[in-house]
């Protein structure tokens, strides 16, 4: 399996749906949702690889970090290096079907699983989407995150606990879904939360709880507030509301309030390991990976997926080896220019 390979598979079974571009940075797909783009103009987006790219690392070779450590822990979990897979869901409709929901949300986990770190699975205005992301979950004995809409509060509370009965080792909300009509029209409301609602969330349930799509450190101080384990600094890959900066901007700001309190996951256009070293330089615990991952499951199934995920492996390998970074849990925002 290469690259190659894995992008023209993906190509073809995209028709269309990703025009698998040199760079994937929603110039080409805005306003595709549903589809694989960013909303509106794709600004938010665009953002997220911008900011990113924006970012400099400095090149020191003076020193002695020959094999760096990869190796990640995050509730209690042994990852062999920080990345996991984002949550995503809506195959049919986001992908053209592609692959069925099931075979993605396998692909994902099972491939996770095989590379040495764990996949999220997504949620949808059909209730199936959030079953067969747990049903791929379970083949592989609860080594999964779901990520749960932001519905009513009891009804995450009754999806946390199948998550926590089926061994996942913590559970999620894409908070930043609250304003999808599509959920809401499917008669499944969805919405903002309060400090208070999380708290109760958070004091119903039994496994770590993660709030995705944090873009502001107030936010990110009631999550901490509210008990909440860890948070997701995230705009849902641009998918949630135009004009929002890229994660790069905002995750420092985020990082100082919270970093140390709670776990602190960033995603939104993280393209190579070296943007991955970025990411943890700027405060990142640890990263997510969407579109990407996407891809990799479209074009070579769970093996793409560990394909892909190893080859992000080299890249921060090489770019910890050539800054100087010893450690993934330690990266001194001196690397960065
Ligand atoms: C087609 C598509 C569907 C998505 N579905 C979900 C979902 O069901 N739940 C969720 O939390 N995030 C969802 N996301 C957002 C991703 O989890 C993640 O935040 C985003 O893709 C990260 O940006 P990147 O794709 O540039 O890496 C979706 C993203 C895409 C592109």
């Amino acid at each position: 399996m290469d690259i190659i390979s894995i992008k023209t598979a993906a190509k073809e079974k995209f028709q269309g749906a990703c025009r698998l571009c040199p760079v994937c940075n929603g110039i080409v797909c805005a306003g595709e949702v549903p589809g694989m783009g960013g909303l509106g103009t794709g600004a938010a987006f665009r953002h997220n690889v911008e900011a990113l790219a924006d970012c400099r690392l400095n090149l020191r070779t003076i020193h002695s970090v020959k094999n760096p450590d990869m190796s990640c822990r995050i509730f209690g979990l042994e990852l062999t290096l920080p990345i996991i897979a984002a949550a995503i869901g809506g195959i049919a409709m986001n992908m053209k079907g592609a692959l069925t929901e099931e075979e993605y949300d396998t692909a994902i986990v099972s491939g996770c699983r095989k590379a040495g770190t764990i996949g999220m699975t997504g949620d949808g205005p059909n209730p199936a989407v959030f079953s067969t992301g747990m049903a791929a979950i379970g083949k592989e004995q609860g080594w999964g995150i779901p990520i749960i809409k932001p519905r009513e509060t009891d009804k995450i509370v009754e999806l946390a606990k199948q998550a926590a009965a089926a061994g996942c080792p913590a559970f999620g909300i894409d908070i930043d879904a609250a304003a999808l009509v599509n959920m809401t029209n499917a008669g499944q409301p969805v919405g903002p939360k309060t400090i208070h609602e999380l708290e109760y969330i958070k004091n119903r349930t039994t496994i770590p709880f993660i709030v995705k799509g944090i873009m502001t450190p107030d936010d990110a101080e009631a999550c901490w507030q509210a008990g909440v384990d860890a948070i997701v600094v995230s705009n849902h890959g641009g998918r949630a509301l135009d004009y929002t900066p890229g994660t790069a901007e905002v995750l420092p700001y985020i990082a100082e309030a919270v970093k140390g309190k709670m776990t602190v996951l960033v995603d939104g256009g993280i393209r190579s390991g070296a943007d991955v070293l970025k990411m943890l330089a700027l405060g990142a615990d640890a990263v997510l990976l969407g579109r990407p991952l996407a891809i990799a499951a479209v074009g070579g199934g769970a093996d793409g997926v560990d394909f892909m995920i190893n080859k992000y492996r080299a890249e921060l390998s090489a770019a910890m080896t050539l800054t100087g970074t010893a450690q993934t849990n330690d990266v001194p925002v001196e690397i960065l220019w």
